[in-house]
């Protein structure tokens, strides 16, 4: 099958044998090294000042708000995920890298959930050097076990760990961003609906010879409410998009990544950015990271929220249902929810 067939050719690395479908022609950055671009100043966000409110928790609701609505990203650091549970989440994905191909082909699917690349829309689309394992973790009910892999022995308890710790700082940080807003804390959980569904997104990009023709993973917005990314412990890849101009995010090993979804700039009546980004790839070692995103409740749709919505500042985008956000479509087509939501 096909993804066997990507599955060889990204592990055989080597300049010559680069298959064309790969090379974005004019280079990633208009063929100078990507990796020359400069770092982004990403703000600094201690979550210690939501979870115990302190004489700085203003000023840190302050800081959050400016980040979300220059930036659509944000460093969270004082999280309540362990490091050593960070190791864990990277080493057991490692693990299942390391397996052989016939056993990674088990959770191997053509479908939302489990192992494989994103589906191309159109044939003339050039490839992400990257393969991902998408399982929803949240609520219980909509796992799909089956591609939960067995190997390591660990992998499933510790997925399941750090999805829990995961849905409490979910709702720690859209509580927070209510209240950086002036509003009701629970506005922003009430608007996505119960039960909140999360899913974790693997990405591993192999090493490939020319990283400054060849994507680890397209430049997208994430069709989500908040994406939180952990990044490789040592291996830069994340960059994103800001005025305009391309910046490198330094790695920062405990530290989490929070990103705006297109969602939450919807929800938010774009008071909040929705970042746009994208995922480079080392020329010499492997990178993986993890990205745990949530979505609103399909029942619900996602429209501004009604106290964002004034006279002075009529409402920026039309009800959204999620069915209607058929990801996969924007992310290849290069165009984004937001585009079509804007009225
Ligand atoms: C993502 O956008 O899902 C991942 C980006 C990254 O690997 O840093
Ligand atoms: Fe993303």
């Amino acid at each position: 099958n096909s993804f066997m067939d990507s599955l060889t050719e990204l592990a055989a690395v080597g300049g010559e044998n680069l298959p064309a479908k790969y090379i974005h022609p004019d280079g990633i950055n208009g063929g100078k090294d990507p990796f020359l671009l400069p770092f982004i100043d990403i703000p600094v966000i201690d979550v210690g000042h939501f979870t115990t409110p302190s004489t700085d928790t203003g000023k840190e609701l302050e800081k959050l708000r400016a980040a979300l609505s220059s930036y659509g990203c944000l460093l969270i650091i004082n999280h309540g995920v362990e490091s050593l549970l960070l190791d864990k989440v990277r080493t057991v994905f490692k693990q299942f890298l390391a397996l052989p191909k016939e056993q990674k082909l088990e959770c191997w699917t053509e479908g939302f959930q489990g192992y494989g690349s994103d589906p191309l829309v159109t044939d003339v689309m050039v490839h992400d050097w990257s393969h991902r394992l998408r399982l929803i973790t949240c609520p219980e009910e909509m796992r799909q076990m089956k591609y939960w892999p067995e190997n390591p022995k660990n992998f499933k308890e510790v997925l399941h760990e750090y999805s829990t710790k995961l849905q409490v700082l979910h709702d720690v940080m859209l509580k927070a961003m209510a209240k950086s807003l002036k509003l009701d804390e629970s506005v922003f959980l009430r608007m996505i609906g119960e039960p909140v569904i999360m899913s974790a997104r693997f990405n591993f990009y192999p090493p490939c010879p020319r990283p400054d023709q060849v994507l680890g993973l397209k430049p997208h917005s994430d069709g989500t409410v908040i994406t939180f990314l952990l990044q490789d412990k040592e291996v830069e890849g994340l960059q994103v998009l800001k005025d305009g101009q391309w910046f490198r995010v330094p790695v920062i090993p405990d530290a989490l990544v929070l990103n705006a979804g297109e969602h939450l700039e919807i929800l938010s009546n774009g008071e909040f950015k929705s970042l746009y980004h994208r995922g480079m790839v080392d020329s010499e070692r492997e990178r993986v990271s993890l990205a745990v995103l949530s979505l609103s409740n399909p029942q619900s749709g996602v429209e501004p929220i009604e106290e964002l919505v004034n006279e002075e500042r009529p409402s920026l985008y039309r009800k959204v249902i999620y069915e209607e956000t058929t990801h996969f479509d924007y992310y290849k087509s290069g165009r984004t929810l937001i585009d079509d939501a804007r009225v």
